[in-house]
């Protein structure tokens, strides 16, 4: 009988070698497009365009020399939705103030519900963070420490979970190329060591700053995996010569 280890997938039938690579394609393209969705999320957060590690840091570490409104306010990537001149400066001299329940409703619940409401309410794209009352908006104007520990959890799970699921049928399916064993292995153990690292990572930068470039060399390892786990059993299955 021939043994599971000697099977290769160049060996697989036409029907088993298309649902192979459409899985393996459908999972590449998934993996751009949260990539995208990654850039898009964060690349404004430090007030310039571009993801780098200035955004990430705000993000995760935060600005503690500031409260969490004002560094998105000033500098930072809610700038843009504040439109009418003396705005901002309203809302900054209303916290510094000690941001009072009558100066809110006076002038700062007006200048939120014009500009922020429509994507800060309970149904809105910022469902998490909204800011239609007083209570909300006292959250946000504590010093900024970066993303909260709850939500860290919240992304965290489910990104692990999920994750871990794809890297297990990608290295699954990556086993059976005709690399060297050892090669293989390597391969296999990388990506979920990284998945791993990246969101202990992203934990442990909510006390040290520098952290966010473990967080960011493990994503980009963690991409170059993903298209090594991709591209090398495609390229067996359908170009090289057996
Ligand atoms: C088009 C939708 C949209 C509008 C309008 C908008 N925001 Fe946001 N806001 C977001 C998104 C998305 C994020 C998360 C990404 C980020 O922080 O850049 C966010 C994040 C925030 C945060 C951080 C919340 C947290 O707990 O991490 C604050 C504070 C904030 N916005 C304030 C405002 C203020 C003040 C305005 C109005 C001047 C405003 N936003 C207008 C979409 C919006």
């Amino acid at each position: 009988m021939a043994r599971l280890e000697d099977f290769r997938l160049s060996q697989l039938p036409l029907p088993q070698r298309l649902v192979v690579s459409l899985m393996l394609v459908v999972i590449g393209v998934g993996y751009a497009i949260a990539t995208y969705n990654l850039y898009l999320t964060y690349n404004l957060t430090d007030g310039e365009p571009g993801l780098t590690v200035s955004d990430l840091r705000r993000a995760f570490y935060g600005r503690r020399d500031n409260t969490k409104i004002a560094s998105k306010i000033h500098g930072g990537s809610m700038e843009q939705f504040l439109k009418k001149s003396g705005d901002k400066e309203k809302i900054l001299s209303w916290i510094q103030d000690g941001a009072d329940q009558k100066g809110y409703e006076a002038v700062v619940k007006p200048i939120l519900t014009e500009n922020c409401v429509r994507c800060h309410n309970p149904n809105g794209l910022q469902r998490f963070a909204p800011l239609t009352s007083y209570e909300e908006l006292m959250v946000v104007t504590q010093i900024d420490r970066g993303e909260p520990v709850g939500l860290w959890a919240r992304v965290a799970h489910t990104h692990i979970q999920s994750i871990g699921l794809i890297f297990f049928v990608l290295a699954g399916v990556f086993s059976f190329t005709s690399l060297k064993s050892g090669v293989k292995c390597t391969v296999i153990v990388l990506p979920f060591a990284m998945l791993l690292v990246d969101f202990g990572a992203r934990f442990l930068a909510k006390f040290e700053p520098a952290v966010v470039y473990l967080m960011l060399g493990s994503g980009a390892c963690m991409g170059a995996l993903f298209g090594v786990l991709i591209l090398v059993p495609l390229y067996e299955m359908w170009l090289k010569k057996a």
